[in-house]
């Protein structure tokens, strides 16, 4: 059937990722050909070159999907691209191979919501999950907490104003020279700094789910700059463990309180940032004491990937949501 074999494949940012999962949850494959260190040099991602690079990788990292999982193109059931958002020109790379492939191969294809698509790493995690659920999704380009009332029944309730999560971080990681992608280092960094070296500033945003970043990233690059005029020094670990403080302290509020007016038992967390080993702790302790539990994908799984995009295809393909062959990019992409 349909569901067999899916081929996933990921090219929205930075990585060129395909995977290959079986019934829609055991992972054969998980081939991510990551750009980091090209755009490294430039402090950011390039959007133009990571077109191109993907455009030069793609073919062999399905290759090395496929050979991975043991499989050939003949075995393959169905492909599933990410068709936004992120990107419009690294998107079309991923849409055209998965367009191109589908077509020759006669398979069906499955468009998917990036975001979707880090939010089901987590069933690739826990196979068992009651719905209501709670989702604290923390990227480099969204932050939002969603509702999943079933299977296709997803329910923003907050999301960040201006930047997301783990653009602050990189914002703040830039400004400290530490270089790109800033989370990893920052959280490195704070390890040996103290979260009360600094005294920065929370959005709280009061009666609302929704986020805001920038407040904070202002203040930690004008605390920079005073420093930087006056000749003092800079506690880099403790203003990096304040920083982190920041983000996490109302991270962890507003889901939890999210959590329980939810009702949801168990709260998932998603996107790159959930690759921070401080925010799954505080997350994991606060629910806790709420008697909820977190569910947090392994770290592979967090960043970008294609075995969580073949795992949300997988549930679109169950629901009959196939794409047509005019399938298109869409950078921006609502939930
Ligand atoms: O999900 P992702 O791989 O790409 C997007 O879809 O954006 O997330 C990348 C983001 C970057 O901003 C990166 O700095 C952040 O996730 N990130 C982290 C950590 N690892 C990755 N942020 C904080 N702590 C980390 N350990
Ligand atoms: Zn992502």
């Amino acid at each position: 059937e349909a569901g067999r074999f899916i081929l996933g494949l990921e090219t929205s940012c930075d990585e060129t990722s395909a995977a290959v999962l079986k019934d829609g949850k055991e992972i054969l494959s998980n081939v991510i050909s990551s750009q980091i260190a090209t755009h490294q040099r430039f402090g950011g991602v390039v959007p133009e070159i990571a077109s191109r690079k993907h455009m030069e990788n793609i073919t062999g990292v399905v290759d090395s999907a496929l050979e991975e999982a043991g499989i050939g193109w003949d075995d393959l059931t169905a492909i599933a691209v990410t068709s936004g958002p992120g990107l419009v020109g690294a998107l079309l790379v991923g849409v055209a191979y998965a367009k191109g492939a589908a077509m020759a191969r006669k398979l069906p294809l499955v468009g998917v919501h990036h975001i979707e698509g880090h939010i089901y790493a987590n069933l690739l995690t826990e196979r068992e999950l009651s719905f209501p659920l709670l989702c604290l999704v923390v990227s480099g380009g969204h932050t939002h907490l969603v509702r999943l009332l079933e299977h296709g029944r997803l329910e923003i309730i907050g999301s960040t104003r201006d930047d997301a999560g783990g653009e602050a971080f990189d914002k703040v990681a830039r400004a400290l020279g530490l270089g790109y992608p800033g989370g990893p280092l920052i959280e490195k960094l704070a390890r040996e700094g103290t979260i009360d070296a600094y005294d920065l500033p929370r959005a709280w945003l009061e009666d609302s789910y929704d986020f805001s970043f920038s407040g904070l990233k202002s203040a930690v690059l004008n605390l920079l700059n005073r420093a930087k005029q006056r000749g003092e020094e800079i506690d880099k670990a403790g203003l990096a463990a304040s920083f982190q403080e920041a983000v996490v302290d109302v991270l962890v509020q507003k889901t939890c309180r999210a959590a329980r007016e939810s009702d949801a038992a168990t709260v998932l967390l998603a996107g790159g940032v959930a690759a921070n080993g401080y925010l799954r702790d505080r997350l994991r302790e606060a629910l806790g004491a709420d008697g909820r539990r977190l569910v947090v994908p392994p770290l592979i799984l967090c960043t970008d990937n294609a075995a969580m995009i073949a795992c949300a295809g997988y549930h679109r393909l169950m629901r009959g949501e196939t794409a047509a062959v005019d399938l298109n990019a869409v950078a921006d992409w609502p939930l």
